[in-house]
């Protein structure tokens, strides 16, 4: 049993979860209102047995330690060491305590550096970095919120670091100096990098002159993982929970303006699209969202990449368009509303027809035929019919296209790529079900005599992974790291939840849909390797088309 497992086998979920939600018992379960999204029926989920609480709506929670972790909005680490005290373990010379001392000592240094630079630029001999803030229209009140900072001085840092008892390697393992003890960031503005917890963990340098990069980033380390920060995050999550909104924005000085500006929920991220490790935190906090990138040449294309990743998650999101300014740092300091471009704002949909109707002649057939094209490839990401139905409608109401022709056409479109669009099943991949089923009901020998190909064969399918290793651990006796216990257990309550009231027959027919269903997948992969290369007026194609009807027949997939 690994250290978090033992922690967790001391912990009673049902208590702990008890400590933050007004519960209902059903059955051997609980039942509570999901404290991480809101809904108006329970269907957050609080098991004795399994010693989990999931929200089957929103995917979020799990043991004991996740779930605290995601309710008091704390790292991993910090989990571990309030639960390893109340269940009496001692967390000794292990792994984690490992990891939480060296961390821990990064947090440290940051935090003293942190105050070291904000200490530097209100010293006299830095009135003029000062100045460089407040000429940008920053008020000391928001450099002291943000603890913005300034370099001054390339070594005494590091001496003071020294001074506080910290080992030269491990000043140098923080990440905040070059070579022997040289400050990386000297003659920079400091914009202090927080996790969501508030803590500092990573600094981005702004040079006041000229030259070259205009900002200097910390590299990614232990508590640095630049595409699931968002900067300002610790400061915005209250009021993003409060107006059930988040607007995105491109970098430090757009996030600090807007913060100023009193739209204090605002978050930036710096230098990589919207990830969806950023998504998730998100989502804990609302699920409606503003994006608000850098008008440039880039700018669509960031607006577009950060949009693939925004589909299919149950989010309402917007699109701001500043006119006549580069970003909303200079749209403010030119005295304008935020708050009525936010009223302004675009569905992706409807951005996406106003940034094609500057290609084409949207009022000639030709140019509605090219831009539904592009749609197409937008569509074609998401899954959830109800956002697919309001999106045709509104493009057949700017096109003035019927929406039933659009549909047909969206439908063809879309068979034709039956392996992309691997469905998912309330948000597992069917994969991963398919994976619970076999762990819940021991379907292992079933599932092998069912699957139709070869395990390597079934890799290309997504999370098939967790199906192999699966049966990899049954294999070697023994449980397998690479498998997400936490997930598998979630998924597993979600299928004993949706199945309590059905006979063994009809779960077994459950489960051989979808193994059925990755036949299918598998077939069709096949099928498009071995035709692909053929010429389809050639005997060689009838032949090979011939073959696989067969063995369409044989596996009892549909040919088509
Ligand atoms: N960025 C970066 N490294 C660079 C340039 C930019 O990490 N060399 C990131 C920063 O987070 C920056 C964001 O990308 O805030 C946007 O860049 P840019 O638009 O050039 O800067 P602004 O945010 O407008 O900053 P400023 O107003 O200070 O020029
Ligand atoms: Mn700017």
């Amino acid at each position: 049993m690994s250290i978090s497992q033992e922690i967790e086998s001391k912990i009673n979920i049902v208590e702990l979860a008890g400590r933050y939600l007004q519960m209902k018992k059903a059955g051997v379960n609980y039942k509570a209102l999901c404290p991480f999204h809101s809904e108006k029926t329970p269907s957050f989920t609080i098991s004795p047995v399994k010693n989990l609480a999931y929200c089957f709506a929103c995917h979020h929670g799990g043991g004991p330690i996740r779930f605290l972790m995601e309710i008091e909005k704390i790292e991993f680490s910090e989990a571990l060491h309030i639960l390893a005290k109340e269940a009496g373990v001692e967390l000794k010379t292990d792994y984690y305590k490992e990891r939480w001392e060296k961390t821990g000592d990064i947090y440290d240094m940051h935090r003293i550096a942190t105050d070291f630079y904000h200490e530097e630029i209100k010293r006299e001999e830095n009135t003029e970095k000062l100045n460089y803030l407040l000429n940008r229209g920053i008020t000391l009140e928001t450099i002291d919120r943000f603890k913005l900072g300034y370099s001054g001085n390339p070594r005494e840092l590091f001496a003071r670091l020294k001074e506080k008892g910290f080992t030269e390697q491990n000043i140098i393992d923080s990440g905040i100096f070059v070579g022997p003890g040289r400050d990386k960031f000297y003659g920079r503005i400091i914009f202090p990098i927080a996790n969501f917890a508030g803590h500092t963990v990573a600094f981005t340098g702004r040079i006041t002159g000229q030259g070259e990069p205009k900002y200097l980033n910390s590299p990614v380390s232990d508590i640095f993982n630049k595409s699931a920060i968002l900067y300002g995050f610790h400061l915005a999550k209250s009021t993003i929970a409060k107006e059930q909104s988040v607007i995105i924005v491109e970098g430090q000085m757009d996030t600090v303006a807007l913060h100023q500006a009193g739209i204090t929920n605002t978050v930036g991220i710096s230098g990589t699209a919207l990830t969806k490790e950023h998504i998730g935190l998100i989502k804990r906090f609302t699920k409606k969202l503003y994006l608000c990138l850098d008008w440039d040449k880039a700018w669509v294309e960031a607006t577009f990449k950060s949009l693939e990743n925004l589909y299919n998650e149950d989010l309402d999101i917007y699109i701001i368009s500043l006119p006549e300014a580069k970003d909303p740092d200079e749209f403010i300091k030119s005295w304008g509303n935020f708050r009525e471009e936010m009223k302004k704002a675009l569905s992706p949909v409807a951005f996406y027809i106003k940034e094609g109707a500057k290609k084409y002649n949207i009022t000639e057939m030709t140019g509605k035929k090219a831009i539904w094209e592009e749609l197409k490839k937008m569509l074609k990401h998401i899954r959830n019919p109800i956002e697919i139905d309001a999106y045709i409608r509104e493009i057949g109401k700017i096109l003035n296209l019927s929406t039933d022709i659009l549909y047909s056409e969206l439908k063809n479109f879309r068979e034709k790529r039956v392996i992309e669009d691997v469905k998912k099943k309330d948000g597992f991949e069917r994969a991963e079900l398919i994976a619970g089923y076999i762990r819940l009901y021991s379907y292992f020998d079933l599932f092998l005599e069912k699957f139709q190909y070869t395990l390597s064969d079934g890799m290309s399918i997504p999370s098939f992974f967790v199906i192999k290793n699966l049966l990899s651990a049954r294999e070697s006796g023994k449980e397998d790291e690479n498998i997400d216990i936490d997930r598998l257990s979630a998924i597993e309550l979600f299928i004993e939840e949706e199945n309590t009231t059905l006979s063994q027959d009809i779960i077994t027919g459950k489960f051989l849909e979808l193994v059925g269903y990755l036949n299918k997948l598998c077939f069709e992969q096949e099928k498009k390797k071995l035709l692909e290369n053929i010429d389809p007026n050639s005997t060689e194609y009838m032949v090979e088309r011939h073959k696989l009807q067969e063995k369409a027949k044989k596996i009892g997939v549909k040919f088509n």
